[in-house]
């Protein structure tokens, strides 16, 4: 690979990896200059391809981090506008569970799809795009490689997981609750780009600590963690 997206939501999520990789700010183009979205470029170096990092910004409204699917779906087509890329890689922090042994820190990469959670429609045709399952790049290996675990990553733009949530995402064997991956997902399919998710764990969502509880906790150390991954998963990008 010679070009690779990176899209994620949060600063604190990104600022570590950012300054890992040595990107430096760049001008997005301008027919995106009213958007909040963030662009950092770091050139190819070694066996490391091109890496284009896509933050989705502040909300100019509340002052915070435009987190959820809308902003994703519109940094991504930022980041895809540019140019032509690889792969695609949504990364951030996410939810897990105890049911799945999954613990605080631990990496995931999304195997075999991405999925949405919280889009119920219940009309013909549109229970399957609302569902939007979205298969991933093949990084088995790499993950072994990398010690990440694997598993359908499922999206939806609550924080919490509300009854109805929480029976679709055992139905659809989600093991990884975030708010952005589907979203990226499908920009990138629309772009015929490949794409994966890099999501580490702040949180176990049937814990009985409140999630934002130990998502506040858990965010510093978690980016760090997505952040030694991260850099070490580019690495070896190249020689796929
Ligand atoms: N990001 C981090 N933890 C999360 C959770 N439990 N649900 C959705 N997004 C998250």
């Amino acid at each position: 690979m010679e070009r690779v997206a990176i899209i994620m939501a949060m600063e604190a999520e990104a600022a570590p990896l950012r300054a890992a990789l040595g990107a430096t700010a760049i001008a997005g183009p301008a027919w995106a200059a009213a958007l909040p979205v963030r662009l950092a470029h770091a050139p190819a170096a070694g066996t490391r391809p091109e890496v284009l990092l896509a933050v989705n910004g502040t909300d100019p409204a509340t002052g915070v981090d435009c987190i959820g699917s809308t902003a994703a779906a519109l940094s991504t087509q930022v980041a895809l506008s540019t140019g032509s890329f690889d792969l695609v890689v949504t990364a951030g922090t996410a939810g897990g569970w105890q049911r799945s042994n999954a613990e605080i820190g631990d990496v995931y990469i999304a195997w075999p799809h991405i999925t949405c959670h919280d889009r119920r429609i219940d009309l013909p045709g549109f229970d399957q795009f609302g569902r939007a399952d979205i298969s991933t790049a093949d990084l088995r290996l790499l993950a072994a490689d990398l010690g990440c675990r694997l598993g359908i990553v499922t999206t939806g733009d609550s924080l919490d997981e509300s009854p109805t949530d929480c029976e679709r995402i055992l139905a659809n064997g989600g093991k990884v609750k975030e708010m952005e991956a589907a979203a990226v997902a499908w920009v990138a399919q629309l772009h015929d780009t490949p794409v994966t998710a890099v999501k580490a764990i702040t949180d176990l969502v049937d814990s009985p600590v409140a999630t934002a509880t130990q998502f506040t906790a858990n965010l510093a150390a978690a980016a760090e963690s997505l952040q030694a991954t991260m850099v070490d998963l580019i690495d070896r990008l190249g020689d796929q």
